[in-house]
């Protein structure tokens, strides 16, 4: 609005991928694949949309795990309603009903505009070692609970160990994702595998954490460091796409 230049998405890209239904619409639109869901701002508008249990109950408009937890994967339309009213009343918003994406956990992280956008080594979330009864998902408990800075949670692993057509189609996919929603300069965008082993997008950050500190599990910088990439030139490549996007350079 004051004619400064930033760096980043701006206010519609970062407002559009906090509604995650809203994203999930675009990229649908755009022939990206992401798993069907329906929106429920009540327990009343839980429809029969043919949606295949198991299914994922969340927010439609937070983050860092917040309102995901174990309860949110339900098997049946008791639960289904309890997660909905869960949502409703205590984050006074819709909740977004997806089907369960049961197979492995990557998050891509994108750096650069154009041509010039860069995606760096993918970061596998990998829940081989959770405890028995967690539900193999990045919840409010995993983030939160299971990994602190006393006991960090190893669970990513990067790069990940991937054959190459699947790769390929992860990194076609975030970058696709990328574009349809025009993120600038950085993003790291989730995505996971459906029982076919087909990735789909769970979500698009154009504000990805970045938690300098190595121990602390923050996957845009240990994304980067994988490429040999230091933190401080991370932050200076994000700074250059956006000078280069604004004719600076
Ligand atoms: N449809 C889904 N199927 C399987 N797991 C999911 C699905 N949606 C979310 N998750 C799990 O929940 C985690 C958090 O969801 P996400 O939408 O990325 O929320 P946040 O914005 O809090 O990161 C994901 O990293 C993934 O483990
Ligand atoms: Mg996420």
């Amino acid at each position: 609005m004051l004619q400064i230049p930033y760096s980043g998405s701006d206010p519609l890209t970062l407002a559009t991928c906090l509604d995650k239904a809203r994203t999930k619409e675009i990229l649908s639109y755009h022939g990206i694949p992401n798993a069907p869901f329906f929106i429920a701002a009540h327990v009343s508008q839980i429809e029969n949309k043919n949606l295949t249990y198991p299914l994922f109950v969340k927010p439609i408009w937070e983050g860092s795990s917040k309102g995901i937890f174990t309860s949110s994967f339900v098997n049946n339309r008791k639960e289904l309603s309890e997660q909905v009213e869960r949502i409703n009343t205590e984050y006074s918003q819709p909740a977004l009903i997806e089907e369960f994406l049961s197979g492995r956990e990557f998050t891509v992280s994108i750096l650069g505009n154009g041509e010039e956008a860069e995606v760096l080594p993918i970061v596998e979330i990998d829940y081989k070692d959770f405890p028995e009864g967690f539900i193999p998902i990045y919840s409010y408990e995993a983030k939160w609970i299971l990994d602190t800075k006393e006991n960090p949670l190893d669970v990513f692993s990067c790069p990940a160990k991937l054959n190459p057509v699947l790769e390929t189609r992860i990194r076609q996919i975030a970058l696709q994702a990328y574009n349809s929603l025009r993120c600038r300069d950085w993003s790291r965008i989730d995505i996971r595998l459906d029982a076919n082993d087909n990735p789909n997008i769970i979500e698009i950050n154009p504000l990805p954490g970045i938690l300098p500190d190595p121990k602390e599990n923050s996957c845009f910088p240990k994304a980067a460091r994988t490429a040999g990439i230091s933190y401080d030139e991370m932050l200076n490549k994000v700074l250059l796409a956006a000078a280069r996007r604004n004719n600076l350079l």
